[in-house]
């Protein structure tokens, strides 16, 4: 038996932590050989609710949790953390952009970098979720000096999934067939879902699904996914979120399969021409834990403009924060 990893969830008893923790109990991210104690944080008024989550757990009686933990107290909850899911934060509502969430959520992830710095594992693999994502785990990274830049992802497995979906049910096929789709850039409506490079069966999608579809229907159902799952639920994605978060942890923890990359925002170190220290999402594989961003992938006219285009709201972003970057 392995020796149990401490995984880190803030915002455990909301609508993301609710799906999320049964997923992460069960073994579905880290391994069915893995036990896991998990360290749960709530803000003071979320900790009644969090309670009822933990009987829950308790009452599934999953083998491979060895022990769950409740703060609200981020230095407790972070304490030897492996893994640290950052989704607690405001969701938006459907007048709003997820930028629009900057100034309440952006000095939630000051604190918590921090909180990182001083008590997780040095190896601790921290995903954002909470948005807007990819600012979020920026403020993160710069308030944590001593964990190393690249251990800071933000997520965007869940705009590839909505992405290979798409495609799949454009093809007639299923979403396991569609591979490479990388999403480039922000979590938001810039994002370029790269589907020139994505293939199904081995074949190429463009040739199957025409460039049309991929600049018209394609791209603005992908960007816009998020905004219509809240205008027609009333409240934004979470189990496909939850279930996104587990597949960028797994593919972090265990690796990418040979031949195919995943999308990860991680920092920037100047690939593609994307500036450096930006939260970016590109096409990565996976080795011992280290994500790579894939080299040498070629971009016509159409797809360079739409991650210039990404960058520069990343950029604004960040200097809209630029006071809680240390
Ligand atoms: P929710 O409101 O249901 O739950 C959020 C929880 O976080 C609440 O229980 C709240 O008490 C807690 N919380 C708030 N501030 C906290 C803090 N400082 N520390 C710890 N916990 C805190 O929201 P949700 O639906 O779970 O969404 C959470 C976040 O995830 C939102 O920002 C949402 O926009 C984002 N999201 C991101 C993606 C993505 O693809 N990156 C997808 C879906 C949702
Ligand atoms: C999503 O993509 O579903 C989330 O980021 C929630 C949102 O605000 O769109």
């Amino acid at each position: 038996m392995k020796a149990p990893i401490r995984v880190a969830v803030t915002g455990a008893a909301g609508n993301i932590g609710y799906a999320l923790l049964f997923r992460i109990a069960s073994g579905s991210c880290f391994g069915d050989d893995q036990p896991v104690i998990l360290q749960l944080l709530e803000i003071p008024p979320g900790m009644d609710a969090l309670k009822g989550v933990v009987m829950e757990l308790q009452d599934a009686a999953f083998p491979l949790v060895h022990g769950i933990e409740m703060s609200d107290d981020a230095n407790v909850a972070f304490a030897a953390a492996d893994a640290a899911f950052l989704v607690g934060s405001r969701p938006r509502s459907k007048d709003m952009d997820r930028a629009d969430l900057i100034k309440v959520n952006g000095p939630i992830f000051t604190g918590q970098g921090k909180a990182l710095n001083d008590n997780a594992k040095p190896t601790v693999k921290v995903l954002v979720v909470g948005n807007p994502c990819n600012t979020n785990a920026l403020i993160a990274c710069h308030s944590a000096p001593d964990i190393p830049n690249a251990q800071f992802h933000a997520m965007t497995r869940l705009d590839e999934n909505r992405g290979k979906a798409q495609i799949a049910n454009k093809l007639g096929v299923t979403a396991g067939s569609v591979k490479n789709l990388a999403i480039w850039g922000n979590h938001s409506n810039t994002m370029f879902p790269d589907f020139y490079h994505a293939s199904v069966d081995g074949k190429g999608v463009i040739d199957q699904v025409g460039e049309a579809w991929g600049q018209g229907d394609f791209m603005q159902t992908v960007s816009t996914r998020g905004k219509a799952i809240i205008l027609a639920r009333g409240a934004s994605s979470a189990a496909s979120a939850a279930s996104a978060a587990v597949d960028h942890m797994r593919s972090w923890w265990h690796g990418t399969a040979d031949g195919e990359h995943t999308s990860m925002a991680l920092w920037s170190n100047g690939e593609y021409g994307v500036p450096e220290g930006l939260i970016f999402s590109f096409p990565c594989t996976v080795k011992d834990g280290v994500a790579s961003v894939v080299e040498g992938i070629a971009h016509n006219d159409y797809a360079a403009s739409k991650i210039e285009a990404t960058a520069a709201e990343l950029i604004a972003e960040r200097d809209a924060v630029a006071d809680l970057l240390n």
